[in-house]
């Protein structure tokens, strides 16, 4: 028996114009949470350019009140910076909201370094948390550039134009912006070792750096990007996919509990006629890939039945952290007298495989597809209620808003 499993990552209706739309809106993405264990989201809004912060968790709750199907909260994205935006931060606290996100890279979202140090400080001195988006812009520009340059615009050419050095600078300096603004900070979906050694040296140096990565960054290599024909733009994400080492060092990291969260970047976008808008240029293939759904059975299989980690560590994972990071705990993430009674009751004995056809992720594909399971999620109570039944949804649209409170930082 687990606490209900809290995905602290999650991309749903997320519109970058038709029809760069996500395949899961709040209906079906929080549905397949569910069916998966998944009990809280932790979506991220995103304001309009130039529009306040209020506007976007306006829209955010206009498509999930109502609609979702496992509770959720939101996690404030802050594109832009100035004295509007700081003074509604005392609002969005009242309203539940903090932790934010700022991106290193995409042209249209990145922040300067000083704009993230202002927002790491004012949300600091709140008690909540700013992630990170932790790839170099320019670098990754300029990466690209080069690529076509040399006549690469098959999906192979992803990987190449953000290798490693790209991630490893931004860990570096949002590490540095942390340490200058004095206050905790989180580096979201981490994919390499170098990003990984860069967090031990900041707290060994005595910092607090949190860090989350994702199921692929576990359990999908960057061989999936030599696949024939168009396969390949399945796998097309940021950070990319990597290699061997960094995935035995994400592991080694799990084990030694230097990882404190895994959330899935759930990012759905068809591959017919969505992922294959690139297929004349890998740049232009909508980034983000499908795992809401599968997250838990992916840890229980590869972690706990494998042997690298125990359940408790799972539940700690997958559960206790994410709502002590994201101020929900012990509402969240604990089965205790007066918890929110989210629980997932675990078949640990049976054996499945993951497949499209059987998702209910609203997705034409899965990354994960023919990937052998064990374990099974059989029963999930969401408030009490029983919400999966036998391994079948029975309940849909009881999830309810999330007011979170201050991060409860434990390092
Ligand atoms: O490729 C990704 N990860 N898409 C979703 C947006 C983000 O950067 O988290
Ligand atoms: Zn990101
Ligand atoms: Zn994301």
């Amino acid at each position: 028996m687990f606490p209900g499993f809290i995905d602290t990552h999650t991309h749903f209706e997320m519109n970058k114009g038709t029809p760069r739309q996500t395949a899961d809106g709040w209906a079906s993405g929080t549905l397949a949470a569910l069916a998966g264990g998944t009990t809280t989201v932790l979506d991220f809004a995103e304001p309009e350019w130039g529009a306040s912060l209020a506007s976007a968790l306006d829209t955010w709750h206009s498509r999930a009140d109502g609609v979702s199907s496992c509770h959720y909260g939101f996690h404030m994205t802050i594109k832009n910076w100035n004295s509007n935006l700081r003074a509604e931060l005392a609002d969005m606290d009242r309203a539940g909201v903090t932790s934010y996100k700022v991106y290193f890279a995409y042209d249209n979202l990145r922040v300067s370094d000083g704009t993230a140090l202002e927002v790491v400080r004012a949300v600091g001195e709140r008690g909540g948390i700013v992630g990170c988006h932790c790839e170099n812009g320019d670098l990754v520009t300029a990466g690209i550039a080069a690529q076509k340059a040399a006549g690469n615009l098959d999906p192979s050419a992803h990987p190449l134009s953000r290798p490693a050095a790209v991630e490893a600078e931004a860990v570096n300096r949002w590490l540095a912006v942390g340490e200058l603004a004095g206050y905790p900070v989180n580096i979201v979906h981490l994919s390499t070792r170098r990003g990984l050694e860069l967090v031990r040296m900041a707290r060994e140096r005595g910092q607090a750096a949190y860090v989350e990565t994702c199921p692929q960054y576990l359990l999908l290599d960057d061989s999936r990007y030599n696949l024939p024909g168009f396969e390949s733009a399945k796998f097309v994400l940021s950070p990319p996919l990597r290699g061997e080492a960094d995935q035995a060092a994400l592991w080694a990291g799990l084990e030694a509990g230097e990882i404190d969260t895994i959330g899935t970047d759930h990012c759905s976008f068809h591959f017919r006629g969505v992922k294959e808008l690139g297929r004349e240029d890998f740049s232009q293939i909508p980034n983000g890939i499908p795992g809401v759904e599968h997250r838990p059975v992916l840890l229980y299989t590869a972690g706990v039945a494998a042997g690298r980690i125990t359940a408790h560590q799972m539940m700690k994972l997958l559960a206790e952290q994410p709502a002590k990071l994201f101020g929900m705990y012990p509402r969240k993430g604990a089965l205790a007298v007066g918890s929110d009674a989210d629980i997932v009751i675990f078949d640990p004995e049976y054996t499945g495989c993951i497949t499209a056809a059987a998702q209910h992720q609203a997705v034409d594909y899965t990354p994960y597809e023919g990937f052998e399971t064990k374990g099974r999620v059989e029963t999930v109570l969401l408030s009490g209620e029983p919400a999966v039944e036998g391994g079948r949804v029975v309940s849909q649209g009881r999830g309810r808003y999330i007011r979170r409170v201050p991060s409860q930082f434990w390092r």
